[in-house]
């Protein structure tokens, strides 16, 4: 009755920013990203101790909305097997990178959630399933079930069963693609995604533009994916991304992720391309650029990165699915 797994977080290409569905937690449109190895969470979970649920995040029990989502998600799990009569579960989850800083730590944990927790259940393995499970914790996480490179599907029905992530491409696809991740700041993001994303939903008037081309994009990728085209890969990245912040930045109030350390980078990658470096940035909903680039590029994005005040630095490489681990968190 108890199992571990691990998952990496992933990274959008072509992000997810907007629901259609806010309970459900269904996009606007589909997205595409990168899973992101060394990077990891572990989620240990146990059916069947103690008088009720217990979650522990990062050494921390969890309360609020944080604590609710991953009671969502072993409530789901019970229902699922509910010829079994699970009872109360315990839950600890490690990560080895900031929480809450615009990495996806929250796309690592549920997605190893969501394959323990069937596991812990005796469900069988069964990627499809664990990803519409992940969904339910936090929306990126459905795609950190499997590695290489994943498509959230957006899907067209009500009940959200056809929104869930495949693997286009696995890890092994394109060994030298990089993803160099800069920490400019580790402080707690003042909005989260899901306000954040909401706001854009609900007040900003590029709001309609920018899921009007989102299907197109997500199909541009996979063909420039499919050829290992860097520099159309990292246009697309830019762009994308500069499209999502600026839904925000047009909201009502307005929402900026930036920081002056973000533009910095941002600035000094456009001096590399003038170059000849192939860097490109990726943000998410905070500060920390991540800089797409290749094998053979890395050390001088992470120097570029540094020289820009990165405090800390992550080489990441395309990682592969999340898996179940034979040693447990207790
Ligand atoms: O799933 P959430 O609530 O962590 O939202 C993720 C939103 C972005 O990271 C900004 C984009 C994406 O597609 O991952």
């Amino acid at each position: 009755m108890k199992a571990t797994a691990l998952a990496h977080p992933n990274l959008a290409l072509v992000k997810y920013w907007g629901k259609r569905d806010d309970a459900l937690i269904l996009p606007h449109q589909s997205s595409l990203s990168l899973t992101l190895s060394p990077l990891s969470v572990r989620t240990s979970v146990a059916f069947g101790v103690g008088e009720s649920d217990a979650v522990e995040l990062n050494g921390y029990v969890a309360k609020g909305s944080e604590r609710d989502r991953v009671i969502r998600v072993l409530d789901t799990v019970r229902a699922e097997a509910k010829g079994q009569k699970l009872g109360p579960a315990r839950m600890v989850s490690r990560g080895d990178f900031p929480a809450s800083a615009g990495l996806a730590s929250s796309a690592a944990g549920f997605a190893a959630l969501a394959v323990a927790a069937r596991a812990a259940a005796g469900l069988p393995a069964d990627p499809r399933a664990a990803s519409l499970l992940a969904r339910l914790g936090s929306g990126s996480a459905c795609r950190s079930v499997q590695g290489g490179l994943c498509e959230w599907m957006r899907g067209e029905r009500p009940d959200g069963s056809d929104s869930y992530a495949v693997q286009r491409f696995d890890e092994k696809h394109w060994p030298e693609l990089r993803m160099v991740v800069a920490i400019v700041s580790r402080d707690e993001k003042e909005v989260k995604s899901r306000d954040g994303m909401k706001n854009a939903v609900e007040t900003s008037p590029y709001y309609a533009a920018w899921t009007k081309d989102a299907e197109a994009e997500v199909v541009r990728a996979r063909d420039y994916i499919a050829r290992r085209d860097l520099q159309a890969l990292g246009e697309m990245c830019e762009r994308n991304a500069w499209r999502m912040h600026a839904t925000s930045l047009a909201a009502d109030p307005p929402l900026c992720y930036l920081m002056p350390a973000t533009l910095a980078l941002i600035h000094s990658l456009r001096e590399q391309r003038k170059k000849g470096v192939p860097v490109w940035f990726t943000l998410d909903a905070g500060p920390n650029p991540c800089i797409l680039t290749d094998a053979a590029h890395e050390v001088a994005a992470e120097a570029v990165a540094r020289a820009c005040g990165a405090t800390e630095v992550v080489r990441c490489v395309p990682g592969g699915d999340a898996r179940l681990l034979a040693e447990h968190l207790f």
